[in-house]
């Protein structure tokens, strides 16, 4: 697995941006799998200033998000719509109907999992799908379980997930108890990951996901079997990797 680690962030999230430029160039209609949360923030800013510099063109590219939260509606300030207006959407040339996200407002959130499971299969593989990883390893909103679910599915949140999301919200009371999400089948599909996890909170569970066993417990720990996954990394979220482990192909940058 290729390992990118920087001291700085911004470092990260300007190559990141570099690289997702470069597949929306070579690629007639990139694919793009999208995250929401702190963690691709940055990635996006990068990206903004690239499309203001003339450097990138989001005509042709789709976008598909990988989660929602189910109750809510796009505009509410909180739902992952609301995110990625502004966070990407409203700074650059996407096309409206070229985003994908699931509706968290729908009268049957089943209907809406077959809707946007029909999507991905339309789209077939994404190109580049960036993720982040949750404080207990949750790729998606798929949590941690027995079990996972392969496609498009309802999930209750953890309440530590409730928890850490909460500040988006006015109170924890507030914090959707359920979303939808992709399933662990769809993200696998895709034919490259940007995974990326910044932060010294997230140094114990890296180490799980990419050195512990692959287990559902873990579904960020799935992406070892990705053939294609790289890890994009600060030194502090990288602090307990055995990064002279030669399951690893590290670069410093
Ligand atoms: C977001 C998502 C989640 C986040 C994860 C980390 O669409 O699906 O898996 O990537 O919760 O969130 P942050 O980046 O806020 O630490």
């Amino acid at each position: 697995m290729e390992l990118i680690i920087s001291q700085s962030i911004k470092t990260l999230n300007d190559y990141c941006a570099e690289l997702l430029s470069k597949c929306i160039k070579e690629k007639n209609e990139a694919k793009i799998g999208l995250a929401t949360g702190n963690t691709p923030i940055g990635i996006y800013q990068s990206l903004v200033s690239l499309f203001q510099s003339g450097e990138v063109d989001f005509t042709n590219v789709r976008t598909y998000n990988l989660d929602e939260y189910l109750g809510l509606p796009k505009s509410h300030p909180s739902s992952f719509y609301s995110f990625m207006r502004r966070h990407l959407i409203d700074h650059v040339n996407l096309k409206e109907e070229h985003i994908n996200i699931p509706h968290g407002k729908i009268a049957s959130p089943e209907q809406e999992c077959i809707r946007y499971n029909h999507i991905l299969a339309q789209a077939g593989k994404l190109d580049v799908q960036i993720l982040g990883i949750g404080l207990n390893g949750h790729i998606g909103f798929n949590e941690p379980s027995a079990s996972l679910s392969p496609h498009t599915h309802i999930v209750k949140l953890t309440e530590e997930t409730r928890r850490v999301n909460s500040p988006a919200f006015s109170s924890l009371d507030e914090v959707p108890t359920h979303a939808i999400t992709m399933g662990v089948a769809s993200i696998l599909r895709s034919k490259s990951i940007l995974f990326m996890a910044l932060g010294k909170e997230k140094s114990k569970i890296m180490k799980q996901a990419l050195e512990g066993p692959v287990t559902t417990q873990c579904p960020a720990s799935l992406l070892q079997l990705h053939p294609n996954c790289t890890v994009f990394i600060d030194e502090k979220a990288a602090s307990e990797l055995d990064v002279k482990n030669n399951i690893y192909d590290v670069q410093y940058i």
